[in-house]
């Protein structure tokens, strides 16, 4: 059982889809929660994450954060510190633009990195800041995505912006190792959020049949793997990217005629 009690967690995007189910998740296993996102502190009582959290009996709250302003963050990050250590950090907040390179204007390029990479380096710079100077480590975890791995046709920009929390979540895996700060990262593959809504029933179909378990995953599944990397389980873990994914990176189911040929 990972118990969290006594941790704050930070979960940018925390307020739908996959940042929802990491921030019930940690707060189930006892974390505090700070959700940092567009919405979540803006949406009704009966909508918000954190309110549903507080339902529940645990502990949450949310604060506006837009991750691609550099000095929101470190405002919001600073502010926060000032009043309790951060001991983990989500980096969830994304968005989902589609085209090939040339299909892709300077603006939609601009956007993906600004909210996928930048707002990434921004918010792990600020609370690395922090958990230095409170020197009692940390966990840090990165939602890249399988796109991220492996080339995705026609999604040039996103493809670029998840293999950069790729490599940047190994950079600083073994950057702040010996501080004991653990950045990892979880590189979902295709999974039920607004995000996917967009996929018709032909589409879907398509790509759970790619998917060797033949399935999308809940944002529970891919949760579930962000709370073992944010826990004292994966203490010897630096740098390392987790694909979620049904086994779609290891191998796309093919119908060919079994044979013999020796
Ligand atoms: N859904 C999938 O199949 C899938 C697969 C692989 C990776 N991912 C990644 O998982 C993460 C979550 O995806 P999701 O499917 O839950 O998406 P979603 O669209 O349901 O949620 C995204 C969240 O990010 C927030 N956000 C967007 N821009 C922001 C900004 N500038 N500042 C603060 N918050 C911002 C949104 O308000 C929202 O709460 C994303 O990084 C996404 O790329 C999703």
């Amino acid at each position: 059982m990972i118990d969290l009690s006594g941790k704050t967690a930070l979960v940018t995007g925390g307020s739908r889809g996959i940042g929802r189910a990491v921030s019930m998740r940690l707060a189930e296993a006892g974390a505090s929660v700070v959700i940092l996102d567009r919405s979540d502190w803006s949406l009704p009582e009966d909508r918000s994450c954190s309110a549903a959290i507080r339902a529940r009996g645990g502990r949450a709250e949310s604060r506006e954060l837009d991750v691609a302003d550099s000095a929101q963050v470190d405002a919001v990050i600073g502010a926060l510190a000032a009043e309790r250590p951060i001991d983990i950090l989500v980096n969830n907040a994304g968005v989902l633009h589609s085209g090939t390179t040339t299909e892709t204007t300077d603006e939609v390029w601009r956007h993906q990195f600004a909210v996928n990479v930048d707002g990434t380096f921004f918010c792990t710079r600020a609370v690395i800041r922090t958990m230095l100077a409170a020197d009692r480590g940390g966990k840090i975890v990165n939602i890249s995505s399988i796109s991220g791995l492996r080339a995705n046709p026609g999604f040039a920009a996103y493809c670029a912006s998840k293999a950069a929390i790729v490599n940047f979540t190994r950079q600083a895996g073994i950057d702040y190792a010996a501080q004991g700060i653990n950045v990892n990262g979880v590189a979902p593959g295709f999974v039920e959020t607004d995000m996917t809504s967009i996929y018709g029933p032909d589409i879907r179909a398509a790509l759970e049949g790619q998917t060797p378990n033949g399935r999308w995953a809940t944002p529970e599944q891919i949760a579930d793997s962000v709370l073992f990397l944010a826990s004292p389980l994966a203490d010897h873990i630096c740098g390392e990217v987790l694909a979620v994914d049904g086994g779609w990176l290891v191998g796309t189911p093919v119908v060919v005629p079994t044979a013999s040929v020796s």
